[in-house]
């Protein structure tokens, strides 16, 4: 079969497909056929910089999740032909990933889906739309009328954060660095946008919102503890800043009083969640969202728009038509 295979740290433009073998099953573990797959920035990160430490199981084939369906249950409780997602727990980073036609996943990391969206539509969904409702549900514990701001709202997860929110009830504040970003936003679904100029919190908005989804992450965290109304709820979800820790962190004064600070990782999905989600999803006829798709064949031209930016959503891999 065909797959990527990462022996080192190296340039977009040397990615190669290589033929290896359909790996063998083993027990707790399922070999699905991987239908497509969404890339994530910690893969271009993996590519450019992780790979050559020990903690990486290399030679490995990249790739944190995946859509497809199971083609050897093993001893698991799925059946040949159940429709699957896989995501996270050492994907692609510990032992291989997506980039791949079959992948050998454990099987506790594999989720069975009630879906009647189309592989590329579903593709778009594991790593962005989990962790958009795992921050939304499990961390913000969003309810009907409450009053959401997004930072980082243009990013993959910020838009899946928007049409998630607003299914969920929620109005929604949607933060990011371009005006010309506003009519995207709201065609989303967002109620009202605004520039994120780093002190939103200085700024003079009609509404407070009493919660916030923050994507931009540490550097602008304090900013957003300053802006959320009291009793108030953050999420710190993404680091889009590139500021990735509170340097001196003193929670007595960092926190103002009545104000809650969670963070979301998305590396311990459910299958409730998982349920969940999908519900969501279908009840509120949520189209999942993605810019552009790759073959394998096209891996160079895929990894090189995930390194450069711009895509504007998340970008596609098929594998099996
Ligand atoms: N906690 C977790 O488990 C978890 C899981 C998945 C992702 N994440 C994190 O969540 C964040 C979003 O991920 P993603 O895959 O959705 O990202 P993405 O789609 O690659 O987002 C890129 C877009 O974000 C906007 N952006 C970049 N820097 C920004 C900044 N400083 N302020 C505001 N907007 C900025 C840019 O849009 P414009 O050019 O239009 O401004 C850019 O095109 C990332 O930091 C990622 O690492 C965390």
């Amino acid at each position: 079969m065909k797959a990527v295979v990462l022996k080192k740290c190296c340039k977009a433009e040397d990615l190669q497909i290589s033929e290896i073998p359909v790996p063998e099953v083993r027990s707790g573990w399922v070999l699905v056929k991987v239908y497509a797959a969404g890339l994530n920035h910690s893969e271009a990160l993996l590519r450019m910089f992780e790979a050559d430490n020990d903690y990486i199981a290399t030679p490995i084939v990249p790739g944190i999740e995946c859509v497809g369906e199971i083609a050897d249950a093993s001893d698991t409780h799925f059946h040949k032909g159940d429709k699957v997602i896989a995501l996270m727990g050492g994907m692609g980073r510990s032992f291989n990933g997506s980039y791949q036609e079959y992948a050998l996943l454990p099987a506790h990391h594999v989720f069975k889906v009630d879906t009647d969206l189309d592989w590329l539509s579903l593709a778009a969904i594991p790593e962005t739309y989990y962790t958009a409702y795992g921050s939304l549900s499990e961390c913000l514990m969003l309810r009907q009328g409450d009053i959401l701001l997004v930072r980082g709202a243009t990013s993959t997860v910020g838009q899946a954060a928007i049409q998630l929110a607003k299914a969920m009830g929620a109005t929604v504040m949607a933060a990011c660095r371009k005006e010309t970003s506003f009519e995207k936003l709201q065609q989303i679904g967002a109620d009202f946008c605004l520039i994120d100029d780093g002190h939103i919190s200085e700024q003079p908005l009609p509404i407070k919102p009493n919660k916030i989804l923050e994507l931009v992450g540490p550097k602008t965290l304090r900013d957003s503890l300053l802006t959320v109304s009291h009793p108030g709820y953050v999420c710190s979800t993404g680091v889009l800043g590139n500021v990735y820790t509170v340097r001196d962190f003193d929670p007595i004064k960092y926190i103002p009083n009545g104000t809650f600070l969670t963070g979301f990782f998305s590396n311990f999905p459910t299958q409730q969640v998982i349920d969940d989600l999908f519900a969501l999803i279908r009840e509120a006829h949520i189209r999942p969202l993605y810019s552009r798709v790759f073959t394998l064949d096209e891996i160079v031209q895929a990894h090189t728009l995930l390194e450069k930016g711009g895509a504007g959503g998340k970008i596609i891999l098929t594998l099996h038509s």
